[in-house]
Order: C-alpha cells, then structure tokens, then sequence
C-alpha cells in the first residue's frame, strides 16, 4: 500500500514527482524512489529507504532532469523496506513500473519470468510487473499494448505507472481495485493516487474506473476501458484548495486537524438542518425509499472509523429504536452473516479507499442485503462509487495518520442518520429538535474544549514516563474511551486500553498501580454515579486518575487526581465533545516525547490492502 505519482511534460517533472510524493506519504513513508527519462532516453532511477526527503538530499547537486517520469512513496507489504525494494522497479533498464497494490499470483508470474530468463533483484510482488511487460514489449507494438496484456494477467489489486525507453514521451496508467487518478494540465498530464498529490499543477482530474488502461503524452489523455473500447471519462474539477493542505501555524497536520474540528462540524451540518429538523434530501433523492424499508443497520468500518460505529449502535438503538450491529470490516468480510431482511448497510470511511471497508461493502452486495450508505470524506473515493446512498463528512483532507476531525464528523453525519432512521420508528418531533439543537451547539463547545489545551499538556507531561494506561468510560462514552486509546498508542507508543468502567472489576482491576494511569470519562448523565463507583474501586487500589469531567459533577483535584473540567454538554453529543481532550492528550504526549507525530512508525493513513 503505497502512494504512486508521475507526469509527462514540456518541463523537467522531478520537482512536481517530488512535491507529489509528499503529499502522498499519508500512504505509506518506509522508502521512496523516481525514475525518469533523461534527455538521451536513458532510464535514471533514485531509491532510498526512508521518507521523501531523504529521496530529496539524495538528488541534491546530482543531474537529474526529465520530461518524463514516475515515483512512489512505500509502505512495505511484500519484502522489508529496504532499497532494493523500493520502486520504481525495473526490467533490464528499459521498463520503469510504479505500483500500489498487492499482486496475488506473483509467485507463479515470478517463476514463469524466471524460466524466461528474467533475473529478480528485489522481494516485491512489483518487480513482476516490470518484467512481464519488458517481456510482452518484444512482441507488441507498443508500451500500451504490452502493459495491457501483461495487466491481464495480474490477479490481485494495482494502480501502476510505467515507462519505457522503447516508448520516449509516454506514459502508461493503469487500475483495479487501487484508487488511480489522471491530472489534466496544459500540454502536461499527470497520474497519481489522489487529487492532492497533483493540486500544485492543476485542478482537473479524471478518474480511472476498474480495468481501465490510460496513456499520456504531453498533449492529451487516451483511455481504454476493461473491454479495451476507447472512452471518454469526464473530467471533474476538484474543489479541494492547495491551502487545505497546508500547516500553516502549527507544528504538525494532527494538531491542526484537532483545531479544524469546530468549522469541520459547522460544514458538515450546513445545509443539513432546517429549524428544528434535518433535511432528509442531504441522503439524496433514493433516500427515502431506502429508510421506509430499512428494519436494522449493520455497520462495518476500521479503526477510528469502527469507533465512530461503535457510538452510533448506542444511537440507533436508543434513539431510532431499530437494531444495529457493528463490525470491524476485515472479520465482516470473511464471515458468514445471517442477512436480516431490511438491513441498511452503513460503511464508515474517512479516506473511501480502505480495502477492507470496500471488499466487505462489495460482499454485502453479493449476500443480497437491502441497501447500502457511506459516510465518507473523500467525493471521489471507491467506496462512495460502490454504495448506493452516500454522506459526504465535509472534514478537509485529513493528513495526519491519526484520524481526529474525520472521526468527530463520522459522528455528526451518524447522528444525522439516526435521525432520519428514528423518525419512521416513533423519534417525534420534540426528540428531535433536542438532538438538532444539541448538533448545532457542537462548534461553540468545541471551541470551549480547544481551549483546555494549555491543560492537557500538562497533564500529558505525567504521561511520558509511561509504558501503560487505562481508559475508561460507560456507556457512548466506551467507544469514546476506545478511540481515546487508540489515539495514545498510535501516536506515542504507549501501550493503552480501554474498559467499559463496569467491566474493571472482572479483570483489569489487577493491573491498577501508581504505574497505570486511568483516563476516565465523566458527563453528567445518568451513568454518572455508577462511573463514580468505579473510579472508587480504583482510587481504594492506589490508581492514578485522569479525569476528563462535567464541571457540574464536582470532583476535586487530589493528589491521586487530576481533573479537567468539562463544559456542559448534551448527553446525546457528548461522545463528540469528550473526543476532543483525548486527542490532545494523545497529541501533546506524542509531541513531547518527539515521535513523529503525523506519520508515526509502521502505519499509513489509507491502507488499502488487505
Ligand atoms: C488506517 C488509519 C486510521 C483509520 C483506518 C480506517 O488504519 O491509520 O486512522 O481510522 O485506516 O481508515 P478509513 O479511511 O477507512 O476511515
């Protein structure tokens, strides 16, 4: 799972391969490589293991100039990160292939290569590729024909890019089931994996479908669809601003994704609220039909976005009143579910391209459930083209690898499905207004919440020396202590878990000393005095306590306990709210401990591999 950029140009593209690779290392930053086609038709090729800038340094005062090129930023799923493995891969010096994806029949392709006399130099499942089209380049007339046939007989998932010196000024694209979009400049083309890569040279993108094969040169674009028909995908111009992926003040992408979280809320309620009620029309014009028909709600996600499920199942049960199941996609997908009649699938995604979410989205089609809906922040992404009714979280790109204002808008748009569901299952009007009014609060509070952060620094200094910490909440308030811990090991490498606050006593209970912090959760609901039980249990055991907590419950400050008061909220926003402290505490630890915070070791932010 990678990212992939290349461009075709009358001017030197190292520099745009280069600005592109760097807004792509969301996807993965173990090593980094370029090929280009230097003046005299040469192949020139560049791999590090580490992060785009070291690829940078290492092409500083070095000739390195080309019209025509491809890079790729990695993140390592077949052979470990090392040089060798990086792409670009190569076949006898004239082919150049970039890839993201996983080729599943490599083996048996590398054997066959093998016996052809290829020699292998790397471990990857790409250098196939290279090889394969190198092969089927003897005997086509062009790079287009031969990366066609070799595509043909790849099983698995790519987006590649591929060069060739037999083909000087072309550049060949191709995709299944990995996000690939092509850039429309003026007499320069473009491909990588996501808009933002190419923002910096133009604002028009088309985007590849399933089984397409495109060709560029300097003045135009030709793709062949999965038939090899010539066809004409519509160019979209993105609405996306270069500035929206810019850090501006802040230290990392995280942070100012934490800070965006109040405007990212207002812009994914506008235009979604009437007075006291939601607009039904956000879900689009089939929405209706699909919610009269809808009897239960199965939720599939991963990571922060299954968190996001986990809080709505409370919703849909307490609120709209119909079942809701939750499930991480990677166990949904490979299990034999008992489909309900009725059953309104709902995929959770901030990037729309995660594998997992998009394979168990397509399985569902297949067990014949009844209808299906994204909430996704990603217009273009596969898992918005694949779902039959989409709510778009307008949250901004997220760069930082720990999802933050994604996840709290997930919970805003969930919120708003539970909602139009709950209204065909008893919510009345009044419920209603409560829950529209309590959503329109959200920005104000959050803001409020921002400003605790000078705080939770502080507390986030006692956290340093750690090695484990606890988290605990009861009822929204689980899930929320979940991504709260989520966010803690991700970004600082301290190992944390959460509890359901009534579940210590049967287990966790053991491992509390002045060593385990507890994070807790505490709104002024109607758990509170059942989690003011639990924290007892732990104080009475030598417990160390942070407590996140609703002014008006009135706790102290002890030595044992250090507590941070909470503005007021509505019980049905709060997990939105009680969000936000533990990303700061998470990101404030991370920052003060040095780790890299926007990209921490060995994840990505888009994983869109099994
Ligand atoms: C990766 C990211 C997480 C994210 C998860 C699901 O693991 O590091 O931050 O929550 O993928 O991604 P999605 O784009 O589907 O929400």
């Amino acid at each position: 799972m990678c990212g992939i950029v290349g461009a075709v140009a009358g001017r030197d593209v190292v520099a745009i391969l280069l600005e592109g690779l760097k807004r792509l290392e969301y996807r993965g930053y173990d090593s980094a490589g370029v090929a280009i086609q230097n003046a005299e038709g040469v192949l020139d090729r560049m791999r590090v293991t580490g992060k785009v800038r070291d690829l940078e340094s290492c092409l500083t005062g070095r000739p390195f100039v080309g019209h025509l090129g491809i890079a790729h930023t990695r993140w390592a799923t077949h052979g470990r990160p090392a040089d060798c493995n990086a792409h670009p891969h190569t076949s006898h010096d004239t082919v150049a292939v970039v890839h993201n994806g996983i080729i599943e029949n490599h083996e048996a392709l590398r054997i066959r290569l093998e016996d052809l006399g290829y020699d292998f130099t790397s471990d990857t499942d790409t250098e196939v590729i290279a090889h394969l089209v190198h092969h089927h380049r003897l005997q086509q007339p062009s790079l287009w024909h031969a990366v066609r046939i070799a595509v043909s007989e790849l099983v698995g998932a790519y987006a590649i890019g591929v060069v060739s010196t037999t083909d000087p000024g072309r550049l060949v694209a191709a995709r299944l089931g990995s996000p690939l979009v092509v850039g429309i400049g003026v007499d320069e083309q473009f491909i990588a994996s996501d808009v933002t890569a190419l923002l910096s040279v133009t604002r028009h993108f088309v985007f590849l479908e399933d089984g397409d094969v495109a060709e560029l040169t300097q003045t135009g674009v030709t793709i062949h669809d999965a038939a090899g028909q010539i066809v004409g995908r519509p160019i979209k111009k993105s609405e996306v601003s270069a500035d929206a992926i810019n850090l501006g003040d802040f230290v990392h992408y995280m942070q100012k994704e934490i800070h965006e979280q109040s405007t990212a809320i207002a812009d994914t309620l506008e235009g979604r609220l009437s007075g006291h009620r939601i607009l039904e029309e956000a879900f689009g014009p089939l929405a209706r039909g699909v919610f009269d028909e809808t009897r239960c709600i199965q939720i599939v996600a991963c990571g922060t976005s299954y968190h996001a499920g986990l809080v709505a199942r409370y919703w849909f049960e307490a609120i709209a009143g119909i079942p809701c199941t939750v499930e991480v996609a990677s166990e949904f997908r490979y299990r034999r579910p008992v489909v309900s009649p009725g059953t309104l699938v709902v995929c959770i995604s901030q990037s729309g391209e995660t594998a997992d979410t998009l394979a168990a989205l397509q399985e569902t089609k297949r067990l014949g459930y009844a209808h299906s809906l994204a909430i996704c922040n990603v217009p273009e992404s596969s898992i918005v083209r694949e779902a039959e009714l989409t709510l778009m979280t307008r949250a901004g790109p997220e760069i930082g690898v720990a999802s933050t204002k994604a996840f709290t808008c997930q919970l805003v748009a969930l919120l708003l499905l539970v909602i139009a569901i709950g209204r065909r299952h008893g919510l009345g009007l009044v419920r209603e207004a409560e829950i529209v009014a309590e959503l329109a609060a959200l920005p104000v509070l959050i803001e409020k919440v921002l400003r605790l952060e000078g705080a939770i620094r502080v507390l986030a200094k006692q956290l340093l020396d750690k090695h484990h910490a606890l988290f605990l909440g009861r009822g929204t308030q689980y899930p929320v202590a979940m991504e709260g811990a989520l966010k803690l090991k991700e970004i600082s490498y301290i190992h944390a878990e959460a509890y359901p606050a009534g579940e210590l006593k049967h287990g966790p209970l053991a491992l509390i000393d002045a060593q385990m912090p507890v994070v807790a959760l505490a709104p002024d609901n109607e758990l509170l005095e059942k989690l003011r039980s639990n924290l007892q249990e732990v104080r009475a055991r030598g417990g160390q306590f942070f407590l996140f907590a609703d002014t008006a419950a009135n706790f102290q400050d002890a030595p044992d306990m250090r507590v941070v008061r909470m503005p007021s909220v509505g019980s049905t926003t709060a997990p939105v709210v009680y969000t936000v402290p533990l990303q700061l505490l998470a990101y404030h630890t991370a920052a003060i401990k040095g780790t890299n915070v926007d990209q921490p070791r060995n994840l990505a932010k888009s994983v869109t591999v099994e």
